[in-house]
């Protein structure tokens, strides 16, 4: 989808139609102008293909407009960390069980005459799975610890995402299938295995908070409830938080790590950075401070790429034309889309504008985020590249609400997972060569493993 989408607009213009009342842009501008707090573009119906649980929605999948400023404002607290003190403690402490779990199952010692492959797509999705429901209701699922998807939660959520897409694009579907058989597609908290079973993980989490005998924890289940969300939407919104924030991040870690990993001298590179750091006292051990991590200009330039050359998310987020229609600039030539239109974004699109990002954007080069000199001309060229390398976690008020959780996640967990581990590509799935991303559960990303 991402590569054909990148291929018509490339073809047809920056902005162009794919389906009846359907336009697909890789216009910067237009995704800033149709997400911007006082836009009149709304959500098109796309969105409500991700109602995850039967009988709540969440903030992602709102179509009304009031209902979804007033989520955020009572959510945003809780996703910012500012209510949420155990946040880099509680990743931290994940990312140390990362580590033991490589070191005890996957290391290959030289003495040993054989080769171990560790599954770096399962290692990463593990470990964002935790986090997640650490952080958001202060346990994690144990993906870590069993080294497994113990309940086949992985496993569902990859047949399951691919339907979210059919039903974004063909929405009419949905009306027509959602009573008899959505539902009964739809998870139950009765499950016994894969998405139902997360939903009665997350039911049994938010009963703990209410009654006599509620727990107590400062966390973003404490900050939600405290700004009054009832407990019938805090289950559809832990079904929200799992299913957004855990793929996402995992795609972004294990993909800039994929590319560093083959990638000798930009792994010297950043490798020679974190050491000097350490060397110089200016790097926390055993894990590093998300404000150390900023101060390394190479790091930050390694992530931004990996953002840039894979944007995590493809789905397409379709926003609706308001009434009287819009003019809009294709390319320096105004044309008109009328009230009703749906215009979707390519990210992948977005990401390798070669105007924007310099005629080599479909290579992995990290310099490109370092500036060559002081001049205005040099500040202004990459203002413009960092301005539209941060949509690839929305903008305005339809933004990413984990982006702190995420940023965090992907600025710890890199440079210490490569800091201890030599990872040598050994085998990759046919889809994984194809570049799938977004709404697609990556596996068979094979890799020997060796103590550095
Ligand atoms: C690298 C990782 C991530 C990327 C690239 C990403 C990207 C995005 C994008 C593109 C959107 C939709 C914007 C739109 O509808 O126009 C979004 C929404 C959202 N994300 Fe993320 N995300 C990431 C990680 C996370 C994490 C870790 C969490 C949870 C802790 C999270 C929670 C959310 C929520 C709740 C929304 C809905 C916001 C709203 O409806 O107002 N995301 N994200």
């Amino acid at each position: 989808m991402n590569k054909i989408f990148t291929e018509i607009n490339n073809k047809y213009g920056s902005t162009a139609r794919v389906a009846p009342k359907m336009l697909i842009t890789s216009d910067p501008e237009l995704v800033r102008r149709m997400n911007a707090v006082r836009s009149p573009f709304t959500r098109g119906p796309w969105y409500t293909s991700l109602k995850l649980h039967p009988d709540s929605e969440n903030i992602a999948c709102y179509t009304d407009e009031d209902k979804h400023n007033d989520m955020r404002s009572r959510m945003s607290f809780g996703y910012s960390g500012k209510e949420n003190v155990h946040l880099e403690k509680d990743i931290d402490d994940l990312i140390l069980e990362m580590i033991n779990l490589i070191q005890k199952e996957y290391i290959t010692k030289s003495e040993e005459d054989l080769f171990r492959c560790m599954d770096l797509a399962k290692v990463t999705s593990y470990f964002t799975l935790d986090i997640i429901s650490k952080v958001a209701f202060g346990e994690p699922f144990g993906f870590l610890a069993a080294n497994d998807d113990p309940f086949g939660y992985a496993a569902n959520l990859k047949q399951y995402l691919p339907a979210v897409s059919w039903f974004g694009v063909y929405h009419e579907l949905t009306n027509i299938l959602r009573i008899p058989f959505i539902k009964a597609a739809l998870p139950s908290s009765m499950d016994k295995r894969g998405l139902g079973r997360v939903m009665g993980f997350a039911h049994d989490r938010v009963q703990e908070r209410f009654g006599e005998q509620a727990i107590l924890r400062q966390d973003m289940l404490n900050s939600f409830i405290k700004n009054g969300l009832t407990p019938l939407e805090l289950e559809g919104e832990t079904m929200l938080q799992i299913t957004a924030g855990s793929d996402s991040t995992a795609s972004a870690l294990r993909m800039t790590m994929h590319f560093i990993s083959t990638s000798p001298p930009i792994l010297q590179r950043l490798l020679a950075e974190a050491n000097e750091a350490i060397a110089a006292g200016k790097v926390s051990r055993p894990i590093i401070k998300n404000s150390e991590a900023l101060q390394l200009p190479y790091l930050q330039a390694c992530i931004k790429e990996g953002l840039r050359v894979y944007p995590p998310i493809t789905g397409i987020l379709a926003k609706m034309v308001p009434k009287g229609g819009a003019k809009i600039d294709v390319d320096g030539v105004e044309k008109y889309a009328p009230s009703g239109t749906q215009i979707a974004w390519n990210s992948w699109g977005l990401m390798r504008n070669k105007e924007i990002f310099g005629p080599d954007v479909e290579i992995f080069r990290p310099e490109r985020w370092l500036a060559r000199d002081d001049t205005e001309e040099t500040a202004k060229y990459m203002l413009r590249m960092n301005e539209t390398l941060s949509l690839v976690f929305g903008y305005g008020r339809f933004g990413c609400l984990g982006k702190v959780v995420a940023n965090m996640e992907l600025n710890k967990a890199l440079i210490e997972t490569l800091l201890r581990f030599n990872l040598q590509p050994c085998r990759l799935s046919e889809p994984f060569k194809e570049f799938c991303s977004g709404f697609y559960i990556h596996d068979d990303m094979d890799f020997v493993v060796t103590e550095r």
